[in-house]
């Protein structure tokens, strides 16, 4: 389980702070909504260890990582867009997600897999600039494959697609989420996303989350 414990955070000047509870579970996606400037990315950067808590803890299987700076932290994170290098090939973008160490020769075939899993297959060689925004998610999701951390942080990952496209990426998030275990965390305005995707639904509504 991933886990915020009483996770207390205030932006400068703030009076009353953000006091958020949560539980994630492996294999399901956990969904995030509530109105706009509700602090929907502050909980992600949180999570994410780009802002600091005050107070509580961030937990994976009972493991402590809130002091954790983000690179060492076990998860991944995927914007609306830009979220990948548009002059760089889609290989290229989704070897990034793979740490120095990993041998060469384990990471052609590595970074095919990938591509082939998110239906990129034979995509590999043209530039990120030359996809359209579905392809771009599909490569990300590629990405966040050879990374393989146990927590995916998703911010209004299908708002830029049109609702065909948004559909097949949903469904791509949820088999992936299910396939890895992964636990997934999804924020979104929309009611339809969420009630595709998740099996916990948390509101967050003045300053704390409220499961629904
Ligand atoms: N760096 C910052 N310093 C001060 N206030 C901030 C900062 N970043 C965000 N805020 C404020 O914190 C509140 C929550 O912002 P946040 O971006 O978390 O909202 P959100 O729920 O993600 O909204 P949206 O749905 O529009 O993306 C907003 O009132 C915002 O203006
Ligand atoms: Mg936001």
């Amino acid at each position: 389980m991933f886990a915020a414990d009483n996770l207390t955070f205030a932006y400068p000047g703030q009076i009353e702070p953000y006091r958020f509870w949560l539980e994630a579970h492996d294999g399901e996606v956990t969904a995030v909504s509530g109105a706009s400037g509700s602090g929907k990315s502050t909980l992600l950067d949180l999570l994410a260890g780009f802002a600091r808590p005050s107070g509580g803890t961030i937990t994976l299987d009972g493991a402590d990582i809130t002091a954790l700076p983000p690179e060492h932290r076990p998860l991944s994170l995927l914007l609306q867009s830009e979220s990948l290098f548009e002059h760089l090939s889609a290989t290229r973008n989704v070897e990034l997600g793979l740490s120095t160490a990993t041998p060469r020769a384990d990471t052609k075939s590595a970074v095919e897999a990938a591509l082939a899993e998110v239906g990129m297959a034979g995509f590999g060689a043209q530039k990120a600039a030359t996809l359209s925004g579905g392809q771009k998610q599909r490569v990300a999701l590629a990405r966040t494959l050879l990374r393989n951390r146990p927590v995916l942080l998703l911010d209004e990952p299908f708002s830029a697609l049109d609702d065909a496209t948004r559909g097949t990426i949903r469904t791509l998030v949820k088999e992936l989420t299910e396939r890895h275990r992964w636990h997934t965390i999804l924020v979104s305005h929309h009611a339809d996303d969420v009630a595709a995707l998740a099996t916990r639904r948390y509101r967050l509504e003045n300053r704390t989350l409220r499961l629904e």
